[in-house]
């Protein structure tokens, strides 16, 4: 049997990581500034969660839901010390995609309404009402293609308040920083206005904080620079650490009832284990801080950078857009001939998304690759 050709994947494959390296099968070393799309928050293979996993392993790998899982209450009660958001509960899924639905479904649940407020360029998912709310046409089949769905632009303040003030939406959806999009930043007075429409009309704001959330930005949440309080927030990606795992947190004002959500595999010992292994290196090591400090080393330099329009985000989500409009060039001098591996958005802007430990020589290091890529192939 063949592997579904669906993916556009690079002739490269990796054996083995540690840290913020990554080895292909003739020996290459590569700095990992992509982390598999923004997964790797503590590092390859950390210690501390690879521990972790092998004492879940040998004690209990998995039950369901139809048992108590104390391990899954440690770690809503852990989420909640890390992220600030103590009164809130957690429901726990396996991917972003997943926790984008249960947030939309839980919503309508509370509303009685069908209508949710999302934003161009958004990217939220593949499944059917993920991929509803994305600004991503291709990837809508006919069968996706009834929900009821209304589009604003992100940083429109004026027309996201007016269609928020009808008071006719199930939801409103929007991500932290837009990641796939291009790392697009919305405005803290955006994100403020959206959440007081939001508050008056009683309609559930719903954060997708899947890549931009687990300190990505220098804040456990990247909304949480504006000072909201959303009702019910997405994480998955560096939650796990490469442990696949996602999760919901909602607000004590969403009610629910049982049985309306719920997931196999959901909060499962393995997972839960990833996930807390995840939550003690952060804050052991203040990985926020770190954050903070690199990301705002990393992003002066790079603006500094030749032939480029425009460097863009927070923390360490970062985009680099080019002048030129296509850098398939660059991208692949970067990864096979400076061994920087790198993401992108669209066909001009490099997206890098290193894990949250990198230290200021690795940031340096990457710094200098990409200009040398930039000299290689450009000037
Ligand atoms: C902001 C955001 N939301 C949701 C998703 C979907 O996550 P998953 O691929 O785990 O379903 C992604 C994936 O890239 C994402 O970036």
């Amino acid at each position: 049997m063949k592997i579904l050709d669906i993916y556009n994947v690079l002739d490269f494959e990796p054996i083995k990581a540690k840290g913020s390296y990554i080895w292909d099968k003739n020996g290459n070393k590569y700095l990992d500034f992509y982390g598999g799309h923004a997964v790797i928050s503590i590092g390859h293979s950390h210690p501390v969660w690879v521990e972790k996993l092998i004492q879940q392993i040998n004690t209990l790998p998995f039950y369901s839901n139809a048992v108590v899982k104390q391990i899954e209450q440690d770690y809503a009660q852990k989420l909640g010390d890390v992220s600030g958001y103590e009164s809130y509960e957690f429901f726990a899924c396996n991917s972003g995609a997943e926790a984008i639905e249960n947030a939309l479904k839980l919503a309508s649940f509370n509303t009685g309404k069908s209508k949710v407020l999302a934003f161009n360029n958004a990217f939220h998912g593949r499944t059917s009402g993920a991929v509803a709310v994305s600004g991503y046409k291709q990837n809508i089949s006919e069968f996706n293609n009834n929900h009821n769905v209304v589009f604003a632009d992100i940083n429109d303040t004026e027309t996201t308040v007016e269609i928020i003030q009808k008071d006719d939406l199930a939801a409103v959806i929007i991500e932290g920083i837009q990641g796939v999009g291009g790392i697009i930043v919305p405005d803290d007075d955006f994100f403020k206005a959206i959440s007081t429409a939001c508050k008056t009309t009683e309609t559930p704001l719903i954060l997708d904080e899947v890549q931009s959330g687990f300190g990505r930005t220098g804040n456990f949440f990247a909304h949480q620079q504006s000072g909201i309080i959303p009702d019910i927030i997405c994480m998955a990606k560096g939650m796990g650490n490469g442990f696949p795992v996602g999760g919901i947190i909602v607000s004590p004002d969403i009610k629910y009832k049982k049985g309306q959500l719920g997931s196999t595999f959901g909060g499962n010992h393995m997972a839960m284990a990833a996930g807390l292994a995840v939550l003690e290196v952060m804050q052991r090591d203040n990985l926020i801080n770190n954050v903070k400090e690199i990301g705002n080393h990393l992003i002066k330099k790079l603006k500094k950078l030749p032939k480029i329009k425009e460097v863009r985000g927070r923390g360490l989500m970062i985009a680099i857009e080019f002048e030129a409009d296509n850098i398939s060039e660059l991208r692949n001098n970067l990864l096979f001939v400076q061994r920087l591996i790198t993401g992108h958005a669209g066909t001009n802007t490099i997206r890098l998304l290193p894990p949250l430990n990198i230290t200021k020589t690795e940031a340096d290091v990457a710094y200098a690759a990409i200009y040398n890529a930039i000299n290689s192939v450009m000037i």
